[in-house]
């Protein structure tokens, strides 16, 4: 275990932190082959070789995303600054943002869209459920907005929003349409194309199984003209003939989207230095989970999911949100009368290893989430949090059947693969 105290020379100790399975809603264990690709020797940014790279990781996400999207492409940082640069990108001051919100992180994304000046409108579902189409539909004709941004899978809730049918009625009312798609990509269907997603984010710290600070990016024509009507190329890097467009410029430099396809494109205009070791990494994590196939990786969790959640119905627990729309890679579950709810987290990890989430919000204190991503998702590690669960549980006085919530898990383990 590390301490605060500095050893003689100042040092501190060497990087030893205890082992854990972590089990919340992100960040996850990262696979092996991400470590190690991680440690692969850096490259200059222009050097013929990382380039090809660059290309590659531009291939392997259109993959990922199931879409034609050239521009599919890396921002250096966590989640959130790909949802920063679609927003800072798309929306000009004064643009009308449609924020449907049905936990934390549409707040976050109406937060962001304020910043950059837009006149925010939004409605919201009680948290625990998603929209109705219908409620989108009737809320985009009384508003009319120019962009609607909207989260597929929000992990403070534990629900997942279906957007199959949202892209066609922005389409309806000429309206972009962004979506945040980090707590889902690689665990559950992101289908791009055919719902007709205009311009998706994510990031590598949940079912990607990468360590967070990198943004998968996509966006399509429809998107890029709007942006495109932003392009700036920055005074010192600028050569003769090279005109800006007529669009306001992008309030933020780093996040600004037409400067990073300037960057991504063959032209390869500077930008930042692109993160040499998290681009290996998202590079690699693209490469696991396209290897494992992604319909399969979506199986994978969801039945990892049925099987948590019978073993935490068999202890008696109560599952938090709308049965039809729960994510199948986190689970939210009520935290039982009488209980400690820290402590508990506390002894599972301190006693076991295993970190399981808190909550935010209107659910502080009232839900656990328990995340089954990426590599996570495996039955060894259901099995290990249940058991772990069930003997914390007792050893703080809640009554359980002893042995049921494995016996429950295993259940559904054998009729998978019966
Ligand atoms: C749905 C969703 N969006 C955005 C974020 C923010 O991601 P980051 O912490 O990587 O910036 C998270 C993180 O939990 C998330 O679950």
């Amino acid at each position: 275990m590390s301490s605060q105290k500095p050893s003689p020379g100042g040092l501190f100790e060497d990087l030893d932190p205890a082992p854990r399975l972590l089990m919340g809603p992100g960040p996850v264990d990262v696979y092996p082959r991400v470590l190690r690709a991680m440690s692969t020797p850096m490259l200059g940014q222009f050097d013929p070789q990382f380039t090809d790279y660059m290309n590659q990781v531009m291939a392997l996400y259109r993959q990922v995303y199931r879409t034609e999207n050239h521009w599919t492409l890396l921002v250096n940082g966590t989640a959130r600054a790909g949802i920063e640069a679609c927003m800072v990108s798309l929306i000009s001051p004064g643009d009308r943002v449609l924020v449907p919100i049905f936990g934390r992180f549409g707040h976050l994304l109406h937060e962001i869209a304020s910043r950059c000046g837009a006149e925010v409108v939004t409605i919201e579902a009680e948290w625990g459920r998603v929209f109705e189409s219908d409620a989108l539909r009737d809320a985009m004709r009384r508003h009319r907005p120019k962009l609607v941004a909207m989260v597929h899978g929000d992990t403070s809730t534990t629900m997942v929003q279906p957007l199959d049918e949202i892209g066609a009625i922005c389409r309806e009312f000429d309206a972009l349409l962004y979506v945040d798609a980090t707590a889902t990509l690689g665990g559950m269907p992101v289908e791009v194309d055919a719902w007709n997603l205009d311009i998706v984010s994510s990031g590598l710290q949940k079912c990607m199984s990468g360590p967070p600070g990198s943004s998968p990016v996509t966006f399509n024509e429809r998107a890029t003209a709007v942006v495109a009507r932003r392009r700036h190329v920055e005074a010192g890097i600028r050569s003769e003939g090279m005109l800006d467009a007529a669009g306001p410029r992008i309030q933020s430099n780093y996040l600004d989207l037409p400067m990073l396809m300037d960057y991504w494109s063959p032209q390869r205009l500077n930008h930042h230095t692109e993160s040499t070791s998290m681009l290996y990494a998202a590079r690699e994590c693209a490469r696991v989970v396209l290897g494992e196939g992604l319909e399969k990786g979506f199986v994978r969790h969801r039945t990892a999911s049925n099987a948590l959640r019978a073993g935490l119905e068999a202890m008696g627990l109560s599952l938090y949100g709308d049965p039809a729309h729960r994510m199948t890679n986190v689970t939210g579950v009520h935290i039982p009368d009488g209980v400690e709810a820290d402590k508990l987290r506390g002894e599972l990890l301190n006693d076991f290893g295993i970190e399981i989430g808190t909550s935010f919000g209107p659910l502080h204190g009232k839900i656990w989430r328990i995340g089954t991503m990426g590599y996570v998702c495996r039955k060894a590690n259901i099995l290990r949090c249940l058991t772990a669960m069930e003997a914390v549980l007792r050893r703080n006085g809640y009554a359980c059947e002893a042995g049921a919530a494995v016996d429950s898990a295993y259940a559904v383990y054998d009729d998978a693969t019966a």
